[in-house]
């Protein structure tokens, strides 16, 4: 089944979301205009802004309300984006040129900050201070997430903890927020809203491990955007931690290093990928689902959970 086919019951407030998203960023100035409207139009699979509506379902839902939590969490992720965007040097996301790439790195920051700034700012609609309490601790740990992977670039003899560490601070923390904020603005009980902090958590880290599995095997039409850039940028990502655990493939990783010809990346990109170590990628990201999936066990069944299920084995899937 596709993704918007899982959710096609909230169709309605998805179309809601993409108008106030385009509205929010409305500005006098034509060059952050041009930039936020770029990075917005080029698509994206609004994975966030779905879960808030759905973690929203657990409570009192009022779309009216838990829209500005809905849009604040995507312009949140997307100025995460054009951020991530000028540090992993990108120049492709969404199928588009990103901004780094069609402005510059300057543009890059300020756009980003834009956007940030945009979502914070429809947040001050939700009166609860748990709400902000709870987003602004993700943030924190997301620009640590993002800092510690600066620094642990072609750091070989890093281990397993530092790597699920990282992408929990880079991307499963956001994913629980996104799953937990809903809930929390549509005044959930504190049992309901932590268990979806926690769904959202195992999922958010099989879905960073499905993306660097996809760094290796897919294509960059498939993903909108290049494949194959992780390890010569120096990110050990989980493949490449569990192919090492092969001495002689050890061997030839350790020797990545900037600059490395395409012929010489290629080469060490195969070995990994012939070792098996992406299938264990894909078993561990299908451990965080399986233990998403018994969280979800505990909450009330109803259509929200159900959907919440089917996007779970959704990103175990995934090819996009
Ligand atoms: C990309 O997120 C960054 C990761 C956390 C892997 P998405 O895969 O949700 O990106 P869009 O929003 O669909 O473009
Ligand atoms: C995404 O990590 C983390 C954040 C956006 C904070 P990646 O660098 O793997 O994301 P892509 O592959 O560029 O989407
Ligand atoms: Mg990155
Ligand atoms: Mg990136
Ligand atoms: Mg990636």
């Amino acid at each position: 089944m596709k993704l918007k086919m899982m959710y096609s019951f909230l169709n309605s407030d998805i179309n809601k979301i993409e108008r106030a998203l385009e509205e929010t960023i409305q500005t006098e100035s034509s060059l952050l205009q041009q930039a936020s409207l770029h990075t917005l139009h080029a698509g994206g699979k609004r994975i966030r802004p779905v879960f808030v509506l759905l973690g929203g379902k657990f409570g009192q839902y009022d779309i009216e309300n838990i829209k500005n939590v809905a849009v604040a969490l995507e312009l949140i992720h997307m100025a995460s984006l054009v951020h991530d965007d000028v540090i992993d040097d990108a120049e492709i996301r969404r199928g588009k040129p990103t901004i780094k790439a069609k402005w510059d790195n300057r543009i890059a920051m300020y756009t980003g900050d834009y956007i940030f700034a945009k979502g914070m700012e429809l947040m001050t609609n939700i009166e609860n201070p748990i709400a902000h309490k709870i987003l602004s601790k993700t943030i924190v740990e997301l620009c640590i997430g993002e800092i510690e992977q600066i620094k642990d670039k072609y750091r070989f003899d890093q281990n397993l903890r530092d790597y699920l560490l990282r992408i929990k601070r880079k991307t499963a923390l956001l994913i629980a927020a996104s799953c937990q904020l809903g809930a929390v603005a549509a005044g959930a009980d504190e049992k309901i809203h932590k268990m979806l902090y926690r769904f959202g958590y195992f999922v958010g880290m099989s879905y960073q491990i499905t993306d660097d599995c996809l760094d290796f095997t897919g294509t960059e039409k498939e993903l909108g955007k290049p494949a194959g850039g992780d390890l010569l940028q120096g990110n050990v990502t989980l493949p490449v931690l569990i192919a090492m655990k092969n001495n002689q493939i050890r061997s030839e990783i350790v020797k990545v290093h900037e600059g490395m010809t395409h012929t010489e990346i290629q080469k060490i990109i195969t070995l990994i990928k012939d070792s098996g170590a992406i299938e264990e990628s894909l078993a561990i990201s299908n451990q965080y689902l399986d233990k998403a999936l018994d969280i979800l066990n505990e909450l009330p069944n109803n259509r929200a959970r159900k959907t919440l299920h089917d996007i779970a084995l959704y990103i175990g899937k995934r090819k996009f």
